[in-house]
């Protein structure tokens, strides 16, 4: 059985006291469920403080981003080394917003893989197509290519996870409808078996793309749909507590 994956990626958004706000409510609001983990991403400014919040519940930390160098001279980065040192499980890799406003590279990101993978934290592998590639035919083959150059070198031996976000998804407020999203899952995990075989059924591949918490039943039933990751939503107490309790 595939692990679930309900995750907040709360972009730049929340000061250190919001974000701590915010944890402190989840934490006060949700309850542990089988097979479900819930992971939150806060700026790298609140790691620390909400990662505090979070030591005595069943909520992980994850960071947005990071440097694939341990450490250096390389102004402005965070590396993988300190991610772990504030508790981070997972990182986020690739987001879209990554690829577009700092020109990240499927090259770049796949450093950062490996560097995230040594020193034992989950990436978190964003793919997904702009609407210009999907109008013009071209989602798969964008896709694929992100996964594969993503995923280069990898071979299976540790734990990674997909996260399928369209990019014309993304805070739009135009979710890909459960077939969609289903059917671009079930192309990756395809490409996951090309890649490692049997090892594929075992990885968790999310969904991200305006996720609410009108619309999270209906995607979590498909089969293919091991979690979400969500963003606007991500940022409201209430809207996701509901999408983490979601129902099948
Ligand atoms: P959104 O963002 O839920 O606001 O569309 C999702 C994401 O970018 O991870």
């Amino acid at each position: 059985m595939r692990k679930i994956i309900i995750a907040g990626n709360w972009k730049m958004h929340k000061t250190k006291g919001d974000a701590e706000a915010l944890a402190y409510s989840i934490k006060e609001k949700t309850k542990p469920r089988e097979n479900v983990e819930m992971v939150l991403f806060p700026p790298f400014t609140s790691l620390e403080s909400v990662g505090k919040i979070l030591q005595d519940s069943f909520i992980l930390l994850g960071a947005q981003n990071m440097f694939y160098e341990k450490e250096g001279a390389f102004t402005g980065e965070i590396s993988p080394v300190m991610l772990k040192a504030v508790g981070c499980k997972y990182v986020i890799l690739g987001h879209s917003e990554r690829r577009k406003y700092f020109q990240e590279s499927d090259e770049l990101i796949n450093r950062k893989l490996h560097s995230a993978l040594e020193e034992g934290l989950i990436p978190i592998l964003c793919v997904g197509e702009t609407l210009e590639e999907r109008e013009g035919g071209k989602a798969e083959e964008v896709v694929e290519t992100q996964v594969k150059n993503g995923l280069k070198n990898w071979e299976g031996k540790r734990e990674v996870i997909i996260a399928y976000e369209p990019v014309w998804a993304i805070g739009t407020g135009r979710t890909a409808t459960p077939e969609i999203a289903s059917k671009m899952h079930y192309f990756i995990r395809e490409i996951l078996k090309e890649l490692v075989g049997e090892l594929s059924q075992e990885i968790s591949i999310l969904y991200g793309g305006s996720v609410k918490p009108d619309n999270v039943d209906e995607l979590m039933k498909e089969e293919e749909i091991d979690g979400v990751l969500v963003g606007g939503a991500s940022l409201k107490v209430d809207s996701f507590v509901r999408i983490y309790n979601f129902s099948f």
